[in-house]
């Protein structure tokens, strides 16, 4: 029996959803539903605050928000706003970024419009088609005058080649900034994402293993580049009256704060309900030929929220997309991030038609994020992982159906 309350087999093709078997799940099996903490203290904060009437502008709750989310970092300064691609546009600005920037292009697309948001161009730079991340081979050749920075990402939670950056940008006297955003709790040599470049920048979006429903932050040791940041946020506001500084409402409010103080006193729960989905996949998926699961170093802490696979067509005798639609039919809500890549989607498409990312383009056609999160248990898992294997078994089937759909779509 699955959480949503039926069990239906998944053993013959005919029990494919995708072939005329009945769905396994009665309800969508998201990839990532929200994790939610201690109902009780959540409440709790909730009517503090509102005694309190102090609903915002760095109350109580957001100033203990920070301290909590830099004392687990081991950094100097959290500045937390109302969500990344706000916090991303302030920490550009904050580090004076200007002309071009260098950024992968398989990345959430609010890492590149942060800068065409202020007319900052990405130039976008291929990835390692093994990490998935930052190829730091590639970046020199896209060097310019105008170059000012680089945003490395570092993509589901695993951490950019920081080593190798921080050298590139320290020898061409270039700003370094990681978008962090889905690596909150994940640590590089050792030490916790959050310390490196110049600064990070996390997300605490309802999609995130810890969130704030909305929300987002800067961290970094910079004493001035903080204190800069802490204007933007608000207006330019330095006291009453006294406006020192260009700035916009990036403001985390006291609600989203103690969602997301609530949150962290759950976090190893996360994590840990996170690795053992993570592991739950490693094994039911083990043998299925051509797909290959993501691996998260276990040397280092990682928050293990998303459970990727590549597919490999010419291996398996199924396309991802055929894969995907045989999920789905399934209500196992499979998503392909991040397809196509940034540079195939406007406005970036129309400015920039002759950049080539193979890697990118590769790896953008393989992967699928399979649901995890507390919302997942094992049966789910297992269940997701015996339709994987039986859509595989049956590609060249699968593959036909999928086709005759999309064929009658078309014509209709
Ligand atoms: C890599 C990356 N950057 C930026 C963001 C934007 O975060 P937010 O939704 O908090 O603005 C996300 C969100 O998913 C992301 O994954």
């Amino acid at each position: 029996m699955n959480l949503s309350g039926r069990s239906v087999a998944k053993e013959v093709a005919a029990d494919l959803a995708v072939l005329g078997g009945a769905p396994a799940f009665a309800e969508p099996l998201h990839i990532g539903r929200p994790n939610i903490g201690d109902r009780e203290r959540l409440l709790a904060r909730f009517n503090d605050l509102l005694d309190r009437r102090w609903l915002t502008n760095a109350g109580p709750y957001v100033q203990e928000f920070e301290t909590r989310i830099a004392e687990r970092l081991g950094v100097a300064h959290c500045v937390a706003m109302c969500n990344a691609t706000i916090a991303l546009e302030i920490a550009i600005r904050a580090l004076d970024l200007r002309g071009e920037v260098i950024v992968p292009s398989f990345t959430f697309v609010a890492t590149a419009h942060a800068l065409q948001w202020q007319e900052i161009s990405p130039v976008f730079c291929d990835i390692d088609p093994c990490t998935h991340l930052l190829d730091p081979a590639c970046i020199e050749e896209l060097i310019t005058p105008r170059t000012s920075g680089i945003i490395g990402v570092h993509l589901w939670g695993r951490a950019c080649d920081v080593d190798a950056l921080a050298e590139i940008a320290q020898r061409h006297g270039l700003r370094l900034l990681f978008d962090a955003a889905p690596a909150f709790g994940c640590s590089y040599r050792g030490r916790m994402i959050g310390g490196f470049g110049h600064a990070e920048v996390l997300s605490f979006h309802a999609t995130k293993f810890l969130n704030s429903f909305e929300g987002g932050a800067v961290v970094t040791d910079d004493h001035a580049l903080a204190e800069r940041m802490r204007l933007m946020k608000n207006f330019g506001f330095a006291d009453y009256d006294e406006v020192v500084h260009v700035g916009t409402n990036g403001k985390m409010t006291e609600v989203a704060a103690a969602m997301g103080l609530t949150s962290l006193e759950s976090l190893d729960e996360f994590i840990g309900v996170n690795q053992r989905n993570y592991r739950l996949y490693r094994q039911h998926l083990a043998g299925i030929p051509g797909v290959t699961q993501l691996s998260y170093d276990e040397g280092e802490a990682n928050n293990y929220q998303y459970i990727v696979i590549e597919l490999d067509e010419a291996v398996a005798g199924l396309s991802r997309d055929a894969l995907q639609a045989a999920l789905q039919a399934e209500n196992v809500l499979a998503r392909r991030y991040f397809y196509p890549g940034c540079h195939r989607m406007e406005p970036y498409r129309s400015r920039f038609p002759h950049v080539l990312l193979p890697a990118t383009d590769r790896v953008a056609s393989r992967v699928l994020t399979l649901p995890t999160g507390t919302a997942v248990g094992p049966e789910e898992i297992a269940t997701v992982c015996r339709i994987v294997r039986l859509a595989v078994e049956y590609g060249a089937q699968v593959m036909d159906r999928v086709r005759d759909r999309r064929k009658s779509l078309d014509a209709v």
